[in-house]
């Protein structure tokens, strides 16, 4: 199935980010980029920058969403609040594997300032060829949902 992938970072994750587009692009992955501009390092807010990957996911845009800031804690939390979005913020394989195997999670957070670059294109394949295991994970995956209303 054709997949789109929206992206963005702020000006912490900025060079991260770049990095992830062309791997995605190198693999025949669509990609979406929400900003910010690889070669501008002005100061933004990324809740700004998490809400257009957050929206774009939750209204059938794009299929899944990749958000990078300095350590990724930021955009995760704000993504977070976007009723149907799961967020998880990723550092290695094994996290980058439960996220969607076990949370089913639709946007990935990577911090551009705590993990290894070229590492950080691995989790994001892992996270896009994992598959969610569905079971008693749905039925927390539910209660979750509960929390959103
Ligand atoms: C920006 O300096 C930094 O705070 C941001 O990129 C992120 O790490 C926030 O969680």
């Amino acid at each position: 199935m054709e997949q789109t992938i929206a992206v963005a970072s702020d000006h912490g994750g900025r060079i991260l980010k770049q990095k992830i587009i062309e791997a995605l692009q190198d693999s025949g992955i669509s990609v979406r980029d929400f900003g910010v501009p690889f070669d501008d390092a002005t100061s933004v807010d990324y809740p700004d920058l998490a809400a257009k990957v957050a929206h774009s996911v939750t209204n059938g845009e794009t299929n899944r969403g990749i958000l990078v800031c300095g350590t990724g804690i930021g955009m995760s939390i704000a993504a977070n609040k976007v009723p149907g979005v799961r967020a998880a913020l990723v550092w290695d394989e094994f996290t980058a594997k439960m996220a969607r195997q076990h949370n089913d999670a639709n946007v990935l957070c990577l911090g551009e300032r705590v993990i290894n670059h070229d590492r950080a294109v691995t989790f994001v394949n892992l996270w896009l060829q994992s598959e969610f295991e569905g079971s008693r994970h749905l039925r927390r995956l539910d209660k979750i949902k509960q929390l959103e209303s």
